[in-house]
């Protein structure tokens, strides 16, 4: 596979006017001040003090120190030119136990956050939960229990209250698949609980909460346009070529229900993907879906965001006995990787976005990519970062010029920053950030992505 070009003198592919261009950070990986203005502690607070749990022992205590710097922060954002910033907001920031008592001096923050990216032209697009539970509610049993469903509805209630007079675009949750899978089934990713397929009523509890966080954010801010969105992240499912026999369609299927429809057929068409590969053949889970849930979860969305990074390759299990219908396999073809050893394909994106209007049609809502991006080492000539971006926007203009409504892209990410179990070790910034210094700078991919957004806009260039 050859990627696209990043030839400085290659045609930029051209979006309309009112395509959304956007970069996205989480409050975790960013903030720092885990413990300032009265901020209860969260899942990974306590997960990165784990002995070997964070490469390095690495923490999110203070790392891109934005909690202090946001007003530089905002002014990069400036300077590149954003529509709109995707950031989250911490739960236990607002809600130190995860419920009851409000701290003000957490609202407050995402207040001057909110009014400083208004006043430089951007407009602010919070999700409210990307994997920072507050530790209170892990200790009643974080997403396993129905109850922490009922709890986001709350806290939604409650930064909408505060925000939903400027907000205009909302996102409940980050990667309910991620979070599932890596929090709760493998325990690489906080809390840290490996309870392999045990895990599956963490997606439904999960996607409960984002139906009842959609009733608030609407209760909140009113009907005048006001717009919510999930992002899932999506990854589409290939065979290898020396490996497609129907025992590896049918685990394909499997993973793509597990990885995919999981989340998508819910939010979309009311109804749970059969699930009976996975020992779950009851339509209730043994109780733990119940009558009305569905319709909640699929109160209608006004935009479908998608989390895309590469594709998954999977054979059946070789071992029988694994406990899961397949394998996750490395590609047979040759990919560029980024420093995470991730191949980079572009045409899955687009491959993606097709299957994805192909699989729902009409009740596919506008498609928003809210997270796209790469991690490649220090430095700030990152031509490799530029030719990532520059496959997948394409990736996207060739979808749109097939019928796909996509209304935005969001690169991942803005800044270097905690990058989850690799600590600082991951660089996705096309900001680089010096951790000893907090110094920021620009790489070539600030500049390259300037100047895209530049050229899509002429009357602010
Ligand atoms: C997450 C981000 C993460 C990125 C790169 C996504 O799964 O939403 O928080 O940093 O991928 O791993």
């Amino acid at each position: 596979m050859v990627n696209r070009s990043a030839d400085p003198t290659t045609p930029l592919p051209r979006f309309p006017a009112d395509f959304v261009w956007g970069a996205s950070t989480a409050a975790y990986q960013i903030e720092g001040a885990a413990e300032e203005d009265g901020k209860g502690p969260s899942i990974w607070d306590a997960f990165v003090r784990r002995p070997g749990a964070v490469r390095d022992g690495h923490t999110g205590a203070t790392a891109c120190d934005h909690y202090h710097r946001f007003g530089e922060d905002v002014a990069l954002m400036r300077r590149l030119g954003l529509d709109a910033y995707r950031f989250s907001v911490s739960w236990p920031r607002v809600l130190p136990s995860g419920t009851g008592r409000v701290e003000p001096r957490g609202l407050d923050f995402y207040d001057r956050l909110v009014d400083a990216l208004l006043d430089a032209g951007i407009e602010p697009t919070p999700t409210l939960f990307h994997w920072d539970l507050p530790q209170a509610l892990e200790d009643q049993g974080g997403w396993m229990s129905r109850d922490t469903a009922y709890r986001l509805g709350e806290y939604a209630a409650v930064v909408a209250e505060r925000l939903g007079d400027r907000v205009r675009r909302w996102i409940t949750l980050n990667e309910p698949f991620v979070h599932m899978s890596f929090g709760y089934g493998f325990g690489v990713h906080a809390p840290g609980r490996a309870l392999l397929l045990g895990a599956v009523p963490v997606a439904h509890h999960q996607l409960l909460g984002h139906g009842l966080a959609v009733a608030a954010i609407r209760a909140a801010a009113g009907p005048d346009g006001t717009q919510v969105l999930i992002a899932n992240n999506c990854s589409p499912v290939r065979l290898r070529p020396d490996a497609a026999s129907e025992a590896d369609r049918l685990a394909a299927d499997a993973y793509d229900t597990l990885h995919n429809r999981l989340f998508n057929d819910p939010l979309l068409t009311g109804s749970y993907p059969d699930l009976s590969v996975y020992g779950l053949s009851d339509p209730s889970w043994g109780g733990i879906v119940r009558d009305e849930d569905l319709k909640v979860i699929a109160a209608p969305l006004d935009g479908l965001g998608i989390n895309y990074y590469n594709p998954s390759w999977i054979t059946a299990p070789a071992d029988p006995a694994s406990g899961l219908p397949f394998d996750l396999v490395e590609p047979q073809e040759t990919y560029r990787r980024t420093a995470f050893d991730w191949p980079v394909v572009p045409d899955g994106l687009t491959d993606l976005l097709l299957g994805l209007k192909a699989r729902y049609g009409e009740a596919l809502p506008p498609v928003w990519i809210t997270e796209n991006g790469c991690s490649e080492p220090a430095g700030l000539d990152d031509a490799a970062r530029v030719d990532y971006l520059a496959g997948h926007v394409d990736a996207v203009a060739r979808a749109r010029a097939q019928g796909v409504d996509v209304r935005g892209y969001f690169t991942w990410s803005l800044l270097d920053n905690f990058e989850w179990a690799e600590g600082y070790h991951q660089r996705f910034g096309l900001v680089e950030v010096d951790f000893a210094t907090q110094a920021r700078t620009p790489r070539a991919s600030f500049e390259w992505y300037r100047a895209l957004i530049a050229a899509q806009k002429p009357q602010k260039s």
